[in-house]
């Protein structure tokens, strides 16, 4: 009997103590959450202005596992009053000064022991976060709808906001129109292309990790979320297909050369044979307008046909002959070896680039991207369709052998200071008077050149003291057959 009471109240005090215990501990994690809270709340308004957790330095040092380096004694001092401390000849507090250039931090009295301990508290407490997944495929490349393009082109000018901040258009590094002097980030166009090749950039990826220090710096400001992420994509697919305004790819202007060839052979059709159209001026507009239009895309078109002085189209690699004839110092020869002993002077293969860009992988202006590009070519064979700026017509022949080695004449002379140039563009006309001109003022090396051993008559003359020199002209160089065929 008693030992039933006693085993009742026993059972009892357990039940009661358990309870009582659930309560306490719900309490301690209740109270513990609101101090993180608080702690929270008062290192996001009084220190993130100047302190990261886990970005490394802003203003002020990182803070991320600074409570296992100092004491709390101290660090409730410094925060409170880190002149005072500095002041009062505290060594570490001098060091800590020291260290961080003497930037001096503000201080908190305003701070009571408790508030300062619970910043405290937050900072050790704090743990990086985990990467959050988003929840589509954010490297999925396409299937996006219209509403999402949308969405993604207004980010990219800049028009919606980021969330976590980030003021800067991509737009404007990322141009949608072409430019005149060198831009060494990609253009949206570029972007759009990598992310469309197979084993090209995966955007995820390289936006939340930058591939290289250049885009780490350029990116610095960002913290893009995956939804945000997501609709770059959409908008980057949808480039790719149809171009940006300034880079369409499927060009207006066919459009309407097609158009008024069609409307053009209907309205000659009609007027000859059918005769269905009462009028015969609706014939003689649309022939009238069709002949206007073609004739004008046709002027256009032969003039970058044509490719005259100043030509200078964009090239699918940034290639800048300064970075590499001139910072670089780089002999024309060694990309451009086949001058010397041919009518061409040739562009390099892509094996010449990787010569040297197995080594280098990323450029001081355009950091990974460009160079990439190398070697994506090398990967898929597929070579890099470099667009040809000198072109002379058919009938013209000019050998590059004759000039740069028997002339002996500089390629600058010809081709101007490339070794300034970020993009290469035709430095001379290139007219019949220019290639006469020279010949007529150009003395040749005429004394110890094996190449004019033949010409035995001016030798002579030269030794008799006829002349002192010969020119281009004399040795035939305005014969028409030595230029044309
Ligand atoms: C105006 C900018 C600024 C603000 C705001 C600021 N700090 Fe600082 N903090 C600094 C600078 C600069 C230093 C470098 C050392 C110095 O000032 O002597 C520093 C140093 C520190 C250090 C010492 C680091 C070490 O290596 O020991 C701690 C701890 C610290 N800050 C905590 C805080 C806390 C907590 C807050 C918010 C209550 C805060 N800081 C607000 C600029 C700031
Ligand atoms: C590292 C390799 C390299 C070096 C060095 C180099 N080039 Fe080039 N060059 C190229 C490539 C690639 C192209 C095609 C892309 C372009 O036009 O920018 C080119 C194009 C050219 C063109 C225009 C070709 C055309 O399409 O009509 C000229 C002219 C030229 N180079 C001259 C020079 C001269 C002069 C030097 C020395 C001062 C030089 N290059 C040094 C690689 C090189
Ligand atoms: C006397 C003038 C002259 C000199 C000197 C000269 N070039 Fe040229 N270069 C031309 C002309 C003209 C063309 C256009 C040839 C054509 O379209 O058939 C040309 C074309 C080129 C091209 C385009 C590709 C090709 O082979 O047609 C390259 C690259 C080039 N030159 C590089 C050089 C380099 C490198 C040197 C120096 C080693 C050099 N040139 C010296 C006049 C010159
Ligand atoms: C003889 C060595 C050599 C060869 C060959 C060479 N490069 Fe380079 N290239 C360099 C060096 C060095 C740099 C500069 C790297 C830096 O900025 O630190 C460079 C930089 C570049 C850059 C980045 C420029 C910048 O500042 O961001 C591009 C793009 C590039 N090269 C393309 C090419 C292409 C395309 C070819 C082949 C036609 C080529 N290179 C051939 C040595 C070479
Ligand atoms: C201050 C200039 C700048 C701004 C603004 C900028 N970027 Fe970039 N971005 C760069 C540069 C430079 C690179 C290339 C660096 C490299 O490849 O090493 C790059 C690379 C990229 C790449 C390709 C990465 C790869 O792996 O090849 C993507 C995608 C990209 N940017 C998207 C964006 C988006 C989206 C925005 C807007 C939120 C943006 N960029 C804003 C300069 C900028
Ligand atoms: C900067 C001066 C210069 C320019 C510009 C120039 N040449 Fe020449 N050319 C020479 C010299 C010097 C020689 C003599 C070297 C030789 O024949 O070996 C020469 C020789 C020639 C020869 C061989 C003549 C012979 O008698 O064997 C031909 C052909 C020729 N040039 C064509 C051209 C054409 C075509 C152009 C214009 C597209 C041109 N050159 C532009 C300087 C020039
Ligand atoms: C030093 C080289 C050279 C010599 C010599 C030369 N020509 Fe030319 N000729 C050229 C070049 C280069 C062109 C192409 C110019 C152009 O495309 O604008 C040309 C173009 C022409 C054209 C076509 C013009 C046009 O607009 O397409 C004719 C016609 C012509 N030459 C006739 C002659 C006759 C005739 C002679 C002899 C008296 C002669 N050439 C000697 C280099 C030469």
């Amino acid at each position: 009997m008693i030992q039933t009471t006693l085993n009742q109240g026993y059972r009892q005090a357990k039940v009661t103590l358990s309870a009582l215990l659930t309560i306490l501990l719900i309490a301690f994690f209740a109270s513990e959450t609101r101090a993180q809270d608080q702690g929270k709340q008062l290192f996001e308004k009084n220190c993130q202005v100047c302190h990261k957790l886990g970005g490394g330095k802003l203003v002020g040092p990182e803070l991320m596992g600074i409570t296992q380096l100092r004491e709390r004694e101290w660090l409730v001092k410094f925060i409170r009053n880190s002149k005072e401390l500095i002041d009062s000849g505290d060594p570490l507090a001098v060091k800590v000064f020291e260290e961080n250039n003497k930037i001096p931090m503000q201080a908190f009295t305003n701070l009571s022991d408790a508030e300062i301990n619970s910043i405290i508290d937050y900072i050790g407490n704090w743990k990086p976060e985990e990467k959050v997944e988003f929840a589509v495929d954010v490297n999925k490349k396409d299937g996006f709808t219209e509403k999402e393009i949308l969405r993604g082109e207004r980010m990219f000018h800049g028009l919606i906001p980021f969330e976590n901040g980030g003021t800067t258009a991509c737009f404007s590094c990322h141009y949608t129109q072409n430019s005149d002097t060198i831009n060494w980030n990609p253009s949206a166009y570029d972007l759009a292309v990598a992310f469309m090749e197979e084993d090209g950039m995966k955007i995820y990826e390289s936006l939340s990790e930058p591939t290289s220090e250049v885009m780490e710096k350029a990116h610095r400001e960002y913290k893009l979320t995956g939804e945000e992420i997501y609709h770059m994509a959409a908008y980057l697919s949808h480039i790719s297909g149809h171009g940006t305004e300034q880079f369409k790819i499927f060009p207006k202007k066919l459009m309407l050369f097609i158009l008024f060839a069609i409307l053009m052979t209907l309205a000659l059709i009609d007027l000859i044979f059918t005769k269905k159209l009462k009028y015969r001026f609706i014939h003689l507009i649309i022939l009238a307008v069709g002949v206007a239009v073609h004739f004008n895309i046709a002027m256009v078109e032969a003039q970058n046909l044509s490719r005259t002085k100043d030509y200078a189209p964009d090239q699918p690699i940034k290639f800048s002959h300064a970075v590499h004839a001139g910072e670089n110092q780089i002999d024309c020869r060694y990309c451009h070896h086949i001058a010397d002993f041919s009518k061409s002077a040739g562009i390099p293969s892509n094996d010449v680039c990787l010569n040297c860009h197995n080594v280098v992988l990323t450029g001081t202006n355009s950091g990974k991207f460009e160079i990439n590009k190398i070697h994506r070519a090398a990967k898929t064979g597929k070579p890099v369709e470099w667009i040809r700026i000198h072109n002379m017509q058919e009938h013209v022949f000019f050998s590059h052998a004759q000039h740069v080695n028997a002339g002996k004449i500089d390629c600058e002379t010809c081709h101007g200071p490339v070794a300034e140039m970020d993009i290469m563009k035709q430095f001379s006309d290139l007219s019949m008077g220019w290639c006469i001109d020279c010949h007529r003022d150009t003395k040749v090396n005429f004394k110890d050149n094996q190449y004019y051993s033949t010409y035995m008559k001016l030798h002579e003359e030269i030794k008799a003291g006829k002349f002192d020199s010969v020119t281009v002209e004399q040795i035939g160089g305005l014969d028409c057959m030595k230029c044309h065929y």
